[in-house]
């Protein structure tokens, strides 16, 4: 079995991003097993708190379920040109005491109300602090969804067909990277 687990970078409830996973998770074939996290609850990086109480629980759990996975696929919000917030302190957080990360095959999709790069810029970004988390990052095909009012219901659910066939395609080149290994 094969375990996949999709890190969603948006804390918000009708979360596009998190409705790209769970667009995914629909998509799993039988020998592949895929589950959600989010990053609610994560405080803000601090070094002061880490050299007083350590890691957060709330770190720790998710350092362990990503060690846990095969593969990782982080759903990557755009805000202001970049990666959001709460996906980068909770990237700054797992980096510290050796990166769960570390030869980890990842791959990276997300969604956004742009018109036309559809959190590219955003990607590029959380590509290049993957690097330094020694993360396998696959390098293609992409997923950048624009216009994501037109392609998803207000719950946050993929709607649109072609989007849909494009993430299945782009899922059976993510496993082939997480299961052959090439
Ligand atoms: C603070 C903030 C900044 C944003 N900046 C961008 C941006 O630079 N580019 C973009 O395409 N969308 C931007 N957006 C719109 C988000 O992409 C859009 O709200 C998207 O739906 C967020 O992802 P989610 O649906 O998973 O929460 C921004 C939204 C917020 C709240």
């Amino acid at each position: 079995m094969t375990t996949i687990l999709g890190i969603t970078g948006s804390l918000r409830r009708a979360s596009t991003n998190t409705g790209l996973l769970r667009a995914l998770k629909e998509m799993v074939p039988t020998q592949v097993s895929m589950e959600i996290a989010d990053l609610h609850a994560i405080p803000m990086f601090n070094e002061d708190d880490e050299a007083t109480t350590g890691k957060p629980d709330r770190v720790k759990a998710l350092d362990a379920r990503i060690r846990a996975a095969d593969g990782i696929v982080i759903a990557c919000p755009e805000y202001n040109f970049s990666v959001p917030g709460v996906l980068k302190n909770a990237t700054d957080w797992l980096s510290r005491g050796g990166s769960p990360f570390r030869w980890k095959r990842l791959g990276i999709v997300g969604a956004g109300g742009g018109e036309f790069v559809g959190t590219a810029r955003a990607q590029y970004h959380l590509r290049q602090n993957l690097q330094a988390l020694q993360a396998i990052t696959m390098p293609r095909p992409e997923v950048f969804v624009n216009h994501n009012e037109e392609k998803f219901d207000a719950a946050g659910n993929l709607t649109d067909a072609e989007t849909r066939r494009h993430l299945a395609k782009w899922f059976e080149a993510f496993l082939e990277w997480v299961e052959k290994r090439p």
